[in-house]
């Protein structure tokens, strides 16, 4: 098992440089699916929902070659409508986007219903609409999604998002690249990371338009063509860091940011207290005197996003005064505020509303992570606590972000990883 051992109580000084984001590489690695030719791809970020990605592609048949941590190339020509491995498929939600890909480049797809954080029930309706709307039949069989198109191939359809969805959004998108005719998706999601993958696969040669917006355009092209592209720096890694330094104190420059992005995350901490000054493409943060309570409901972007909810409540648990947080995307992301309790926060929790009161510290404690950004909100909480504490199930954490422990480390906090073996390894066995 992965830990993390933290002494806590420093405050958080130097500089930090951000990794590509996690949300725009699961959905380009697979997208990659559509590309007769070479996809070169830059600052992909070292973590590990990439990293099993890249193993189910390179299982499929994909030509997977790696430069350093953060460039690789693929070239999926070769593969032929393979069934991506289901031991790997279920361990991670963006496998959803290989429905919309193979159905896209194969006209059939059949992948294992998609894992990921367990905050709710997490369907996929809308992404089954939306590739009905384009004329495929989809079923649901033995925890399989199987999907294929009409002879003809997919038709240009029109869709209208019951809800505001991430992965709908992206997955009807790429289902239509390599569509016969326009296809329109209304209701759309409107995250840095959907922008990022259509300036993708426009970069490949397909005709997206409007993604950004609530109204995304595809216009069906018959083939895509290799090329270049540098994914864009990660929103939730920035806030994480962010938050970091909210809660711990001190002075950090973070670099390689969309400011941007940053907009809605940098406006709730200046509502804390926090100094925030925005320069091109950094962003430095410095909290002083005691941060002060806010109250926040989570959002589609523009709005605050749900994936900093964790980490800003980590902010409030020791903040002046009583917050209220609003979860309005699941019906269950406030799992991790048990692990809160035990170090002495003080926080009800009523279904999609949490009250958070302030208290004068945390104190460390034994924890557990239970999901990527609750056991982020974990480590910022065992940096501002009084005392030592240790994050089991720290694997989640690495799932989503790159070398977390070393830019920490440099940042001055006083942390740790441990791998703890059920056994003892052979070889290790005195005598
Ligand atoms: C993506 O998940 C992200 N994951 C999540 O980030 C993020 O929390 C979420 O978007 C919202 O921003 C990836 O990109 C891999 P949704 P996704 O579809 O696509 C409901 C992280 O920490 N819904 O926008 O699954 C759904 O249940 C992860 O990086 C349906 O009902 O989110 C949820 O309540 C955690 N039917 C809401 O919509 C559907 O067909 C928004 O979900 C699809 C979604």
């Amino acid at each position: 098992m992965t830990k993390y051992e933290i002494t806590g109580g420093t405050p958080l000084n130097g500089t930090v440089c951000i990794s590509g984001a996690k949300n725009a590489a699961v959905a380009i690695i697979p997208a990659a699916l559509l590309v007769d030719g070479i996809c070169k791809i830059e600052n992909v970020p070292d973590i590990s929902d990439v990293r099993l990605l890249l193993q189910i592609l390179s299982d499929m048949g994909a030509n997977v070659r790696r430069f350093g941590p953060n460039t690789i190339e693929l070239d999926c020509s070769r593969v032929r409508n393979a069934v991506a491995p289901i031991e790997l498929v279920h361990r991670i939600r963006a496998s959803y986007y290989l429905i919309g890909a193979e159905l896209g480049r194969f006209g059939r797809a059949c992948v294992a219903m998609p894992g990921g954080c367990n905050f709710g029930v997490r369907p996929i309706d809308q992404h089954i609409k939306g590739f009905e709307a384009m004329g495929a039949s989809v079923n649901l069989m033995a925890g399989y999604v199987c999907a294929d198109a009409p002879i003809g191939g997919l038709q240009g359809g029109h869709v209208y998002l019951d809800m505001v969805s991430v992965g709908a959004t992206m997955n009807i998108m790429i289902a239509a690249v390599l569509s016969t005719g326009m296809t329109v998706i209304e209701n759309c999601a409107k995250e840095p990371h959907i922008v990022d993958l259509a300036n993708f696969l426009n970069a490949m040669g397909a005709k997206i338009s409007g993604a950004g917006t609530d109204v995304i355009k595809v216009r069906g092209v018959p083939r895509l063509h290799g090329g270049s592209y540098t994914i864009i720096p990660d929103q939730i890694e920035a806030g994480t860091y962010m938050a970091a330094v909210a809660a711990t104190g001190g002075n950090v420059l973070i670099e390689n940011i969309i400011p941007k992005h940053m907009d809605c995350i940098a406006a709730k901490l200046r509502e804390m207290g926090v100094k925030i000054t925005e320069y091109d493409d950094s962003i430095r943060v410095e909290r002083t005197g005691r941060l002060r309570h806010v109250n926040v409901k989570t959002l589609p972007y523009p709005g605050f996003p749900t994936d900093m909810q964790p980490q800003n409540v980590v902010c409030m648990a020791a903040a002046a005064g009583s917050s209220i947080v609003t979860e309005g995307i699941y019906e269950n992301r406030f799992r991790y505020v048990t692990e809160l309790l035990r170090m002495g926060a003080n926080i009800q929790v009523d279904g999609r509303v949490a009250v958070v009161n302030g208290v004068d510290t945390l104190t460390g404690s034994l924890v557990k992570a239970c999901d990527l950004r609750a056991g982020a909100a974990m480590v910022i909480a065992g940096l501002c606590a009084q005392g030592m504490t240790t994050v089991e199930d720290a694997h989640y954490i690495e799932r989503g972000y790159e070398n977390i422990i070393g830019k920490l480390q440099a940042l001055g906090a006083n942390i740790r990883r441990m791998e703890e073996y059920s056994e003892v390894p052979a070889g290790l066995v005195a005598g």
